[in-house]
């Protein structure tokens, strides 16, 4: 007999934009009749979305595939997708080094799941692989959505031509592509009435974002921004993630205007030396950057910055992490990301000379993480006593908790003895450590 239900595991790998790539298959399988499971043997289809962006990252799908494509044996009919970042990297030949995947499917191709399926069910053992970059947009065939979680993403632009000379995005996200204006405001309205609360404005170079407006011309985040905050049931928005040289003074002003637009941005600088800088092919200076700082700070006085850093990028000498060293001391991040430089084939940075030796790359990371840690967790000391908004976005791991963000991004975790998911709790902070608060609802 049929199942009922047919039953799709989805499993996560890389960044925001696969997070809301993810959400928008697991919208396509809703429409097709399937249900989400948290257990892979009990999955009809299993989804694996993928990340390139490090060794490490990448080399992930071969071990997901190694315990996936076993499950087969008990379920002849069990259709294997990989989807992301690393299929586009290999395009036409990933088949051939990932075996037991049905369907693979590159980041601008993924609205062709549905008719993906119908083919190989119909025809079991053929195995297909889409990884073009089709001039139609995907955004176009996507389903509204079936449910919003009260933080939810929203992907506004895609893609980037900024060839940093470390990153593999150009090559599997393809070119910047922002969409309409309509089509965002559009979205973001059937997000809420689907429970949204909070939206996340998604993109690699998200700042860029100049969609058109309905007269055809471009427009700017800021002014997109304006128009979501008149969303009635959109109470926070937030966007993610920006270059340094395209914070105009209009979208910097926003912080200090737009009481929806939250006060923490993440402005990743990579290096505090102009010269790594210069070699990342990064277009602005360690001082054009503290300046951004300086005026966001004008604007909006609380506002939450975070970074991601790269250490052990080619040329990278003592003197140049120094300089990193300094910048944290300067800018104190409340948060942050940091790597350790993986050369990624194919990309200017692996074939420069001067590659950094993994045992330094590791020296540095610890040294720079434990100033990151310091900063972070004086940051959220700060907040001890402080009355907080805090969204809440789901159960905690103990009976009785919740928790959500601060309007910094911070967790909070918070007791109380009622539902209060999809709420925005005023909260007293009683304790601060390095990855969280806790506090009482007031
Ligand atoms: N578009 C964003 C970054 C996207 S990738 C920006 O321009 O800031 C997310 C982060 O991964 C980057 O900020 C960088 O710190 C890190 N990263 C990218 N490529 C890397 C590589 N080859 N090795 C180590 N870290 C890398
Ligand atoms: Fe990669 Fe640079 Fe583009 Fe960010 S701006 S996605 S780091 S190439
Ligand atoms: Fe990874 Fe692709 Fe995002 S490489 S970081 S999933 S854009």
């Amino acid at each position: 007999m049929e199942k009922p239900f047919k039953k799709v595991f989805i499993k996560t790998f890389g960044c925001q934009m696969n997070v809301y790539d993810s959400g928008r298959m697991a919208d396509i399988m809703a429409g097709l009749g399937y249900e989400k499971t948290d257990n892979p043997e009990e999955a009809d289809v299993i989804i694996i979305n993928t990340c390139h962006i490090r060794e490490k990252a990448s080399d992930k799908v071969f071990s997901e595939l190694g315990r996936y494509t076993p499950f087969k044996k008990q379920n002849p009919n069990l259709i294997i997708v990989v989807a992301g970042c690393v299929v586009q990297a290999f395009a036409d030949e990933f088949l051939a080094r990932a075996k037991g995947v049905d369907i693979a499917l590159g980041p601008q191709c993924y609205h062709l799941l549905g008719q993906k399926l119908l083919e190989v069910g119909a025809q079991r053992g053929i195995r297909v692989v889409e990884a073009d970059f089709p001039t139609e947009s995907k955004f176009d065939f996507l389903p509204k959505h079936t449910d919003c979680a009260a933080v939810s993403f929203l992907a506004i632009q895609e893609g980037c031509d900024r060839f940093c000379s470390y990153c593999v995005v150009p090559y599997t996200r393809g070119a910047e592509y922002s969409r309409p204006f309509a089509d965002v405001v559009a979205e973001a309205k059937d997000m809420v009435a689907k429970g949204a609360k909070e939206i996340v404005l998604l993109g690699q170079n998200v700042n860029a974002w100049h969609g058109e407006d309905e007269n055809g011309k471009a427009s700017s985040l800021d002014k997109l921004i304006y128009a979501l905050a008149k969303i009635e049931g959109l109470y926070r928005i937030r966007f993610v993630t920006s270059y340094p040289s395209d914070m105009t003074d209009e979208l910097i002003e926003a912080f200090g205007k737009e009481p929806k637009l939250m006060p923490y941005l993440h402005l990743p600088i990579q290096s505090g030396s102009d010269k790594v800088l210069k070699a990342m092919n990064r277009r602005y200076t360690v001082q054009e950057y503290s300046k951004i700082i300086e005026k966001l700070r004008a604007v909006r006085a609380d506002i939450a910055i975070s970074s991601d850093f790269i250490v052990g990028f080619a040329g990278e000498n003592e003197d140049d992490f120094n300089n990193t060293l300094k910048l944290l001391d300067k800018v104190r991040f409340a948060s942050s990301f940091s790597f350790k430089y993986s050369p990624r084939a194919g990309t200017v940075g692996a074939a420069m000379k001067g590659q950094v030796p993994e045992d330094i790359k590791g020296e540095r990371l610890t040294v720079l993480q434990a100033k990151l840690q310091e900063h972070q967790l004086s940051f959220n000391k700060n907040c001890l006593g402080k009355e907080l908004d805090v969204l809440i976005e789901g159960k905690g791991s103990k009976a009785g908790e919740f928790v959500g963000h601060s309007p910094y991004m911070q967790t909070v975790i918070v007791p109380f003895d009622e539902d209060i998911v999809g709420r925005i709790v005023k909260v007293k902070i009683t304790k601060a450590a390095l990855n969280n608060l806790v506090g009482e609802a007031v």
